[in-house]
């Protein structure tokens, strides 16, 4: 199966001409982005430039909407803006979203207003650390309880949950994550998927991996670990690394 492989920029880079070279150069190389899906996730001001240059072989990605669709919210872009830019996917519940107050109930608002424009929300959830009685994953289950409060059986195929367990990511300077840690994980969300909805419903749900991927991970996490896709920070940013990774995988 095609895999998904998401770039999340997150607050970089700082000028626009940076922005359009990063974009450039990955569309340059587009004859070598094989099969699988890419979806660009840049900051807000940039998702103008890259709207512009993308072609059919890239899709765009945001890393944050409103919970409400128009009027007063100052600071606020709603679904509508986005969807009007060439944006289908966003990212909602990062955990340095999570980190700066953003909780369950606001994820789950942003969630059913996504779903109602007819966008696929990217849920990231995961622990803060592991301990040893297991407590990480009915963490990990309530986030997704909460976060998929609302949303019905029709429209859960329209979701992808990353699993991000906060410690693995590259800018917390942790330990990197194993591919059976990810397995674990990936089977504990399909039963918790399973026990919200039915077992039919939760196997077509896609679960993909984040948290330090680079070239030498990327192809264990999916092949071994069954991701059905990336979420790559750190390593989107160099175009050459990016690349290492989507070479890897084709
Ligand atoms: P990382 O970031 O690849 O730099 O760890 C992933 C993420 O936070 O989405």
């Amino acid at each position: 199966m095609n895999k998904i492989v998401i770039a999340n920029w997150k607050m970089n880079p700082q000028t626009k001409k940076e922005a359009e070279q990063l974009f450039k150069a990955f569309l340059s190389k587009d004859q070598k982005l094989n099969k699988n899906k890419v979806i660009i996730c840049p900051s807000l001001p940039h998702l103008f430039i890259s709207q512009k240059l993308k072609n059919k072989k890239v899709l765009l990605g945001a890393q944050n909407v409103s919970t409400e669709n128009e009027g007063a919210y100052t600071g606020e872009v709603s679904p509508k803006m986005l969807k009007d830019m060439g944006v289908n996917y966003v990212i909602v519940g990062h955990s340095e979203r999570r980190k700066i107050g953003e909780d369950d109930e606001t994820i789950n608002k942003k969630i059913l207003n996504l779903l109602k424009y007819k966008m696929i929300p990217i849920l990231c959830v995961g622990e803060k650390k592991r301990d040893h009685d297991g407590f990480y994953l009915s963490y990990v289950r309530e986030q997704i309880k909460s976060c998929l409060f609302g949303v019905s059986s029709s429209n859960i195929k329209n979701i992808i949950i990353a699993y991000e367990p906060i410690w693995a990511i590259s800018s917390n300077k942790g330990t990197e994550a194993t591919v059976s840690e990810f397995t674990e994980m990936k089977i504990f969300i399909k039963k918790t998927l399973s026990d919200l909805y039915n077992e039919k419903t939760a196997h077509n749900i896609l679960i993909i991996y984040g948290g330090s991927v680079n070239s030498i991970n990327a192809k264990p996490f999916l092949e071994e670990g069954g991701a059905d896709g990336l979420l790559v920070g750190r390593d989107s940013l160099n175009i050459k690394k990016f690349f290492s990774i989507l070479e890897t995988i084709k």
